[in-house]
């Protein structure tokens, strides 16, 4: 493979994903950082991509302390690893957050079956369980509309890494804002 053909393996490999829930990419570790200076990393769902701006979209609660990291940091890093053939993909870019009342979350929920949108209808996450009745907790939507935001995340670069046997190979990939590939080059692994 060239580069020109890393860079679409990877993208076209991250869309297969989105659709499917089989897929090693359907789950990728979303790291941020936190007010403190300190990573943080959590595994999220690949809900859609968009191969040609090199966009890609994360539900999560508008309640979750991620949020509230990301809306102060913008700085994020989406890790993935695919088993065969043993590939990592590094994300580097920008997330924009979309809360409940966004057309994009609106669209969203629309599209989601009941069961994933009752994930959002509980407590807010990591406070311990039962801590606050439902009532007073703000918890008045059934359907989890007010607690379900959009990340749409783009990538400005990609670091891929194929580990092999005698001769590892990594490239990196940057782009610009519209998604257009701006650099790419082979690196030492
Ligand atoms: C396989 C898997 C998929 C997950 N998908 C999501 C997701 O799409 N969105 C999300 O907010 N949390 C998801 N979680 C939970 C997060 O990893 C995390 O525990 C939770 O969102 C709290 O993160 P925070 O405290 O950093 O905000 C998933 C967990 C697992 C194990």
């Amino acid at each position: 493979m060239n580069l020109a053909e890393v860079d679409a393996s990877a993208w076209a490999e991250l869309e297969g994903a989105a659709a499917d829930p089989q897929s090693a990419f359907r789950y990728l570790n979303l790291c941020s950082v936190d007010a403190y200076g300190r990573p943080q990393a959590r595994m999220v769902v690949l809900r859609r991509v968009d191969a040609a701006r090199r966009v890609l979209e994360i539900h999560t609660d508008v309640r979750s302390p991620k949020w509230q990291e990301i809306s102060a940091n913008p700085l994020v890093t989406l890790l993935g690893y695919g088993p065969q053939p043993k590939v990592q993909l590094r994300l580097q870019g920008l997330a924009e957050l979309h809360g409940p009342a966004s057309e994009c979350a609106t669209e969203a929920r629309s599209l989601l079956p009941q069961s994933t949108r009752n994930t959002y209808v509980g407590g807010p996450p990591g406070d311990e369980i039962g801590e606050l009745p439902a009532s007073e907790g703000g918890i008045a939507d059934a359907d989890g509309r007010a607690f379900l935001g959009v990340l749409i995340f783009r990538a400005e670069t990609l670091d891929w890494f194929q580990l092999r046997h005698a001769d590892n190979r990594r490239a990196v990939f940057a782009y610009d804002h519209l998604g257009a590939l701006t650099s790419s080059r082979w690196v030492n692994p």
